[in-house]
């Protein structure tokens, strides 16, 4: 049994990661600031679990980590905390820098106060992972795959962001020697998600009978992976990943944008037939700028060297996801406060 700190941990992968790590038999303190994306309601079956702490806090809280660290002397840090949504970072890119650099920044210090600190049998068996993401490396053409030695490229406030902060953690380990782990994943799809992003906002939109706004011609490629392949892999890379290395997540498979809707929208006629299929609410409407064209992840690395391989595939991953929606509206209903109109798209 292992003590993690995990960061982020009521939003949608974190959320998903802590109840695979508490079911696993592991301790978590979640340390999340409860953002319009972060919800509680993820983690109602773990309020009373004596394996689960919650703390309402920023990760940029020099004081409250470094006592949480203090306190609980975790094996590993696990660092979801972000924000996460393209759409909002074109709107409001301070946001990103302050959370996903500034904010990350003094996590990372004082992770490294902390670990600098520990008697060296348990500082040689800590470990920083931290969580990132495929749009670092920016937009592929039809052909090619990103591994880890693809350049940094990022295209958009957020994933310049998330490349900022990986260029951190990369210079933590071998400016300190912090023992980090690093992954960047493909898009994630699955249960908790935020209907801000393209999968639940269509499933939402769809079942409200809304219009079904795509940007651009539909035809943006993403690579996608059911969130409990990521929360499985993310375990994996903290109990066998090599210190100072970087692992690539991806679940190869490839959809483009209109596939995934009408996918949804298939989904939905057969679990719940309406007067006309859900495909007519289709509208193309004009595209996000900056907007990528492609991403696909080489996941060999991962495969070869700690043997993780996805376990579900996207047919299947999907339609799980929306019977979870179907089951679970009461969640949706609780994290739209009302403020957040579903008015954007999430690509
Ligand atoms: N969603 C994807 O498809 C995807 C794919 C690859 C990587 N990622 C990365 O995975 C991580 C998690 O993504 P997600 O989709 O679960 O995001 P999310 O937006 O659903 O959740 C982010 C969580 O972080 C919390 N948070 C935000 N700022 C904080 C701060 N300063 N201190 C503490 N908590 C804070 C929020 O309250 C929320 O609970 C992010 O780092 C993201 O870049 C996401």
């Amino acid at each position: 049994m292992s003590t993690f700190l995990v960061t982020g941990g009521a939003g949608f992968i974190g959320g998903n990661f802590v109840h695979r790590a508490v079911a696993a038999g592991h301790r978590v303190i979640n340390l999340d600031k409860l953002t319009y994306a972060g919800n509680l309601a993820t983690l109602t079956s773990l309020r009373d679990h004596p394996s689960h702490r919650f703390v309402r806090g920023d990760i940029g809280d020099h004081a409250l980590v470094s006592a949480l660290l203090a306190e609980h002397r975790p094996d590993a840090v696990v660092n979801f905390a972000a924000e996460s949504h393209v759409d909002r970072s074109i709107d409001h890119p301070a946001a990103f820098i302050e959370t996903n650099v500034t904010a990350t920044l003094t996590l990372l210090e004082v992770t490294r106060n902390h670990w600098r600190g520990l008697p060296a049998a348990e500082g040689a068996a800590f470990r920083f992972l931290h969580v990132s993401t495929d749009e670092v490396y920016g937009s592929l053409g039809p052909e090619g795959r990103f591994t880890e030695s693809t350049p940094y490229a990022p295209n958009s406030p957020y994933s310049a962001s998330k490349a900022a902060s990986d260029h951190l953690v990369r210079a933590f380990h071998h400016t300190y020697g912090l023992p980090t782990l690093t992954t960047n994943c493909s898009n994630n799809y699955g249960p908790y998600q935020f209907p801000e992003k393209l999968i639940p906002l269509v499933i939402q939109k769809a079942l409200a009978g809304e219009e079904l706004p795509v940007y651009g011609d539909g035809m943006n490629v993403r690579d996608w992976l059911f969130v409990e392949d990521h929360c499985d892999a993310i375990a994996m890379v903290l109990e066998k990943g090599v210190r100072g290395e970087t692992y690539n997540i991806g679940g190869d498979s490839e959809q483009t944008n209109i596939a995934v809707v009408r996918t949804i929208c298939a989904l939905l006629d057969e679990r719940l037939p309406a007067k006309s299929p859900r495909e007519s609410l289709i509208r193309f409407v004009r595209d996000r700028p900056g907007h990528d064209r492609r991403y696909a992840i080489d996941a060999g690395k991962i495969q070869r060297e700690l043997g993780w391989t996805p376990c579900n595939d996207f047919g299947s991953g999907l339609a799980h996801t929306v019977d979870w929606y179907l089951a679970n509206q009461a969640w949706v209903a609780g994290i739209l406060d009302g403020s957040y109109r579903m008015e954007r798209l999430g690509q």
